[in-house]
């Protein structure tokens, strides 16, 4: 079945820690379920569930650390999840880093970075948890954090951070028609700016990847960035969430600010496509239509 209540319903969120993934937390718990933070950074973790606390609901939370890149860590906190609670019904792949610098300076170690965390994070989410999602029979939903980079043409220096998006945003598109026979719904949340903690991303960088990065002056800027006042709150990201996981909404989009832009871009791949028909043959070769 879909998910219709979060009553009793297990989600596990990584990144449930801290900005986006912490609103996304607090509202499916005020909604009745029990959830999971998984998260990189134990400090986080600390303070999440500090704030949690002193709520009604405080032993609806626990957390674990886990470094979503990590595969053999992933399988084992999978496993915690199946022998605990029998599985979980929704995943929230939304750990993610703000990867941004200058092109000519990127080395492998910010490509790894950047592609690691915010594509190998929502890959190694989905192929630890499927088999235990459809195993248990009761469906259920994921959902994965893209961002509004991924929808339109970035500035400079976010080349590798718009990319990792876009693949997150692809890979779920075309997951969810495989799932649905599962009742697994996908959702794609494609946030604009939120209060968070993403200008914290050099703290989240190993130390193998932060040797030989071409990109730490343009961190070390980031940590300087002042959260905007009039950014969303993530309790309000968190709401646009849980509705989207009910109605199994495919994109879970929070600001309107860039329509122009998206559909600027949507346009402009619109003008370049031929009018020209192409059809499929039986060994699924495209050809020219007579
Ligand atoms: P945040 O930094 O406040 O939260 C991200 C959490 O992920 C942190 O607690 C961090 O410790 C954790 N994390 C980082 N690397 C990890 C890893 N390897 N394994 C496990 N956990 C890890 O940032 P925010 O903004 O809440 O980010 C959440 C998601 O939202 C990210 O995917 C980000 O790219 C995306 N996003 C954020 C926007 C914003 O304006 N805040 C806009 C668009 C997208």
């Amino acid at each position: 079945m879909p998910i219709q209540s979060f009553e009793g319903k297990i989600a596990f969120i990584t990144g449930g820690a801290s900005g986006i993934g912490l609103g996304i937390s607090k509202v499916l718990v005020e909604r009745g379920a029990q959830v999971v933070l998984a998260d990189l950074r134990q400090d986080h973790i600390d303070h999440a569930l500090a704030e949690f606390a002193g709520g009604g609901r405080s032993n609806a939370v626990s957390a674990l650390q886990l470094d979503v890149t990590n595969r053999e860590q992933y399988r084992e906190a999978a496993k915690k999840m199946l022998d605990e609670f029998g599985g979980i019904d929704i995943l929230v792949n939304n750990a993610g880093v703000g990867l941004e610098g200058p092109l000519l300076e990127a080395t492998y170690a910010d490509y790894d970075f950047g592609f690691g965390v915010n594509v190998g994070g929502v890959i190694n989410g989905f192929t630890e948890f499927l088999p235990q999602m459809v195993a248990h029979g009761r469906g259920g939903h994921i959902v994965s954090t893209a961002s509004l980079a991924a929808e339109v043409v970035m500035p400079p220096q976010m080349a590798i951070y718009a990319a990792s998006k876009a693949a997150v945003c692809h890979f779920c598109e075309s997951a969810k028609g495989e799932l649905a026979q599962h009742d697994i719904g996908v959702s794609i949340l494609l946030p604009g700016p939120v209060k968070s903690n993403i200008h914290e991303t050099i703290d989240n960088r190993p130390a193998h990847l932060r040797e030989g990065s071409g990109f730490t002056a343009s961190e070390k800027k980031l940590a300087r960035r002042i959260v905007g006042d009039n950014w969303m709150e993530p309790v309000d990201v968190g709401h646009l969430v849980a509705d989207g996981i009910l109605n199994n909404t495919t994109y879970l989009v929070t600001h309107g600010m860039y329509k122009d832009a998206m559909r600027a871009r949507a346009q402009a791949v619109l003008d370049a496509t031929p009018d020209r028909m192409e059809v499929v043959d039986s060994f699924g070769n495209y050809r020219d239509e007579e």
